[in-house]
């Protein structure tokens, strides 16, 4: 086990344990984390199963070489990245830490086979395929090239669908997540899949701020987590200053789906913290509906003038820290981010939280226990 000395600080004793005692429930707890998240840990090839979620913008050399360092999975956004721009990027990347990352590819990017090609001649064990069901081709491509192929399923049919393409594992991403969501709440997706697609590690993502959640659902059978928004505001995060501010400063009802105001004109939901962009895409699409209802445009003209609205908005307010203009992706757990942190403090205090609930119930169950043994007749006389 690494514990690193940021892992120590966020150490809580119960003050009645003695030291020994203490050292010996933690290597119990984290023996039993170990244990849950096992077959996540042996995929990712990392210590804690702990997947950086690719931010677009953010998810750039500098978070991914440290979430890997501190003993999790960083994973390159790629974006719209050419792959020149890529090729570089994993360079880069490489050239930061010697822990194993990933790639994060969307599946509508016109040079997708390029890409997976790009990732294949760096050896990039897992590639992440977002954005929309993949293609069979797309799979292949990754696992011919010796790399894993791991895919987003919104539901139990797509996920059973994602397992005969022969992906190698799944995220299940709930709608509290950051960025493009689907409908059904993490909690749900999780009952709805985990207990049913058990052939491929699974992995939970959207919503997770804390390491308490990270165990109920290693519980509830994932093979590991996904986190993106937690990671926003880490010293190692390239996120503008004032980006990370309204993350600091945002509670978990600032961050809402992007609103659409016709079915006519469908809006792909974005999760992210409510500012003056969102208000104006309402009156945008508004006014382009209006003149669409006018004969001034037709359906077509008018989708493209509401989907073009947020182009180059993320990288606005990331980059630029345009919080006003920009778009502030962002998941409801950003009410769960209250200052700056290394990423080695991050993950440090998530596994805390969940050795702790750990020891804690296992500290419950030995008093039963203890109790119990001391009063045999207890049960019976209850009986
Ligand atoms: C600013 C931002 C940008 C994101 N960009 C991407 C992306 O490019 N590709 C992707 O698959 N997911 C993207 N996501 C989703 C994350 O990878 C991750 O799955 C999500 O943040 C997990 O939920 P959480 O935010 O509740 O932790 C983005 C999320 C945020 C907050």
């Amino acid at each position: 086990m690494r514990q690193g000395p940021a892992a120590a600080q966020h150490t809580q004793r119960p003050p009645s344990a003695a030291p020994a005692d203490f050292a010996r429930d933690r290597d119990w707890s984290r023996a039993e984390l170990d244990r849950l998240w096992a077959r996540g840990r042996e995929f990712l090839g990392v210590e804690h199963a702990i997947m950086g979620g690719a931010m677009t913008w953010v998810s750039e050399r500098r978070l991914v070489a440290a979430i890997s360092d501190a003993g999790g999975f960083g994973v390159i956004a790629s974006g719209s990245m050419s792959p020149d721009l890529l090729d570089a990027e994993i360079t880069a990347t490489a050239a930061l830490t010697r822990r194993p990352f990933g790639v994060n590819l969307i599946t509508m990017h016109p040079q997708l086979l390029e890409l997976i090609d790009v990732c294949a001649a760096h050896r990039i064990g897992h590639v992440v395929l977002a954005g929309g069901l993949p293609g069979a081709a797309a799979i292949q491509r990754i696992r011919a090239g010796g790399g894993r192929a791991v895919c987003f399923a919104p539901a139990l049919v797509i996920a059973r669908k994602l397992v005969r393409m022969s992906v190698d594992a799944i995220v299940i991403e709930g709608s509290e997540a950051g960025g493009h969501i689907g409908p059904v709440s993490t909690a749900v997706l999780a009952q709805e899949v985990l207990p049913h697609v058990t052939e491929v590690p699974v992995f939970v993502a959207g919503g997770i701020g804390r390491g308490e959640a990270i165990l109920s659902y290693l519980e509830m059978g994932a093979a590991g987590v996904q986190l993106g928004t937690r990671f926003v505001c880490a010293y190692e995060s390239v996120a503008h200053p004032r980006f990370k501010q309204a993350f600091i400063r945002a509670s978990a009802r600032d961050a809402v789906p992007s609103v659409q105001l016709d079915a006519r004109f469908p809006v792909i939901p974005v999760r992210g913290l409510a500012n003056p962009a969102t208000e104006r895409f309402r009156a945008v699409q508004r006014e382009v509906i209006d003149r669409f209802n006018r004969g001034e445009l037709s359906q077509k003209e008018a989708q493209l003038e509401i989907e073009h609205f947020w182009a180059g908005a993320l990288r606005r307010a990331v980059i630029e820290g345009d919080i006003e203009g920009g778009s502030l992706m962002a998941g409801q757990s950003v009410g769960l981010v209250s200052r700056e942190q290394s990423t080695a403090e991050i993950i440090a205090e998530l596994l805390d939280q969940a050795l702790s609930a750990i020891a804690g119930r296992e500290g419950r169950r030995r008093g039963a226990a203890a109790v119990l043994s001391a009063s045999p007749g207890r049960l019976d006389a209850a009986g």
